[in-house]
């Protein structure tokens, strides 16, 4: 089938977590007016959107992803005139803004739960999910992403409320019409304002299992996606959306979307249906949480949706963003090959199909960080199964251990920018602390390096967009050695052909044709070095 051509699915993305971006006024915090004043190098570097995660007014229990206001910033990001200085200035650089739309649940600070919970027949009682305990428990055995349980008890009324990840992110009612209208008017206000488009968060989850049965599994409490997700009235809901707050305007809607089948993927792209633009594809993203550095899988995988999804779906790709490690961490050797790895795992996310979503500091090559003490860290979801397990008699040093290699913080630590104090990301004092290795990586030195990972991702952005076989071109995967990746891109008789080393050693590799991008360092036309990695073109 013919892809039909878009500009969001010929664009690349860059993932901004504005509270780790750039501080403008020294209160250690990254801003609106922080991220405005680095739009120049967004625009060297080539991106063509710009998503920001959440930076609304939020008592930041989860870091923003528990917004109090959905129409006002929060102070420490700036104004809203801030936020519309920035969209003005990001157009006229030809970028576009998508913001993170976060609508299966809100803070419990939020106007519409604070209405909610003071009584039963209060009109925003059912903008959330409140049902009496059995027999002295919570409603079901259901738990949460951030808590052991998904339900909270509160004793004014007497009842529980649903909350699939923490007790301050209570989980909107999807099935009461009137919330969906006050979402859909909010959306509708933002697209009135100019944004381009929203990456849904945790959009799987506004569909719950209908009845919300307990789950049959052993335990208090158990943590199980599927009965909190995928619900059968999901694409109804996407579809709602989309006619009545989207509709009329030419945006993006990304989705974040867990639990994803093939068939889940087509269905939800495409344009017939009117649900989304493209969900991302967290199978890739998670390979290596699942299987440890296991190149084979990771190819495995990609070959599986390149080919299940060409012609008939759309998808968002990614290896790193807020909520996992860095990739040059993980499939990479953020030691030895930190260079040669990252420029390698670059040229493979930028010439696959589906939109390439880059996180802040991959096109520098930033590493995990790694914090001392159990102080230093922020993340909600780590600091809470470190007290519960300390709670629990753990051995605090072993929990401390288990959160240096799970915490959401590995990638969130402040962007790299020079070998300044605090990497020239603050002033003052940065909230999270600043990796200690932005003496030797960072931006300003990067920039300058020739064959740097900046500038091979910089490249790799001009090419894909000079070469629609890049976007739009059927996946061949091609013989290749173990944890070598090589396949080949087709599209009107333009054949592009990418080899990727995903490993230490020196293979066997013979390109043809013209060479397109190569690392600078290459070994010689017979082999592939260390990580590395190339593209040739032949025909058109
Ligand atoms: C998404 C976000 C994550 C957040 C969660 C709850 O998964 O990416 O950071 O904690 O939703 O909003």
């Amino acid at each position: 089938m013919a892809q039909p051509r878009q500009w969001w699915k010929e664009a690349v993305i860059y993932q901004i977590y504005p509270k780790s971006f750039q501080d403008s006024n020294g209160d250690g915090v990254g801003d609106l007016a922080g991220i405005r004043a680095r739009l120049d190098m967004l625009s060297t570097l080539g991106v063509d959107a710009l998503w920001l995660t959440p930076f609304f007014a939020s008592p930041d229990v989860d870091n923003g992803y528990d917004i109090s206001d959905y129409r006002a910033v929060g102070p420490q990001y700036g104004t809203l005139a801030d936020l519309e200085d920035l969209l003005e200035a990001a157009h006229r650089l030809g970028m576009k803004i998508l913001l993170d739309l976060v609508i299966n649940h809100t803070s419990d600070q939020h106007e519409w739960f604070v209405e909610s919970r003071k009584s039963k027949d209060n009109p925003y009682r059912n903008f959330y999910i409140w049902r009496d305990g059995k027999s002295g428990r919570e409603p079901n055995n259901w738990g949460a992403h951030f808590s052991p349980s998904a339900w909270t008890f509160d004793a004014l009324t007497g009842q529980y409320y649903l909350h699939t990840f923490s007790p301050q992110q209570p989980d909107l009612n999807w099935e009461n019409p009137a919330m969906r209208r006050a979402l859909y008017d909010m959306i509708r206000w933002w697209l009135e304002k100019g944004v381009d488009g929203f990456r849904l968060d945790a959009i799987s989850f506004i569909a719950k299992t209908p009845g919300l049965p307990d789950n049959p599994g052993q335990g208090r409490y158990i943590f199980d996606r599927r009965y909190m997700m995928n619900g059968p009235r999901l694409h109804e809901y996407l579809r709602e959306m989309n006619q009545q707050a989207l509709r009329g305007y030419n945006v993006v809607t990304v989705g974040e979307c867990t639990g994803l089948t093939l068939q889940d993927a087509i269905d939800l792209s495409n344009p017939e249906r009117q649900e989304l633009n493209m969900p991302f594809l967290f199978e890739p993203l998670k390979a290596y949480n699942t299987y440890g550095k296991c190149p084979e899988r990771l190819k495995e995988i990609l070959t599986r949706w390149q080919t299940g999804l060409h012609g008939r779906g759309w998808s968002a790709l990614t290896f790193n963003n807020h909520d996992n490690p860095r990739v040059v961490s993980l499939f990479g050797d953020d030691a030895q090959y930190r260079v040669e790895s990252a420029r390698a795992l670059a040229t493979l996310l930028l010439t696959l199909e589906g939109t390439p979503v880059l996180y802040q500091g991959e096109e520098i090559g930033m590493t995990n960080a790694v914090y001392e003490r159990i102080e230093d860290y922020d993340d909600v979801q780590a600091l809470n199964a470190y007290r519960q397990s300390v709670a629990e008699g753990g051995d605090p040093q072993a929990a401390l251990e288990h959160v240096r290699r799970t915490s959401r913080d590995r990638a969130r630590s402040p962007y790299q920018w020079s070998a300044a104090p605090n990497a020239g990301f603050t002033t003052g004092k940065p909230w999270l602390g600043v990796n200690p290795n932005y003496t030797q990586i960072n931006l300003e030195q990067d920039m300058a390096a020739p064959g740097s990972i900046f500038q091979h991702y910089r490249r790799l952005i001009a090419l894909r967009k000079r070469t629609p076989a890049l976007v739009y071109g059927q996946y061949i995967p091609r013989p290749a050695p173990e944890d070598v990746l090589i396949y080949q891109r087709v599209w009107e008789g333009v054949t592009i052909e990418v080899a990727v080393n995903l490993s230490a050693q020196t293979v066997p590799y013979k390109g043809q044709g013209e060479l397109l991008l190569s690392s600078p360092e290459q070994l010689g036309r017979g082999v592939l070095g260390p990580y590395e990695a190339r593209i040739y073109r032949r025909g058109g």
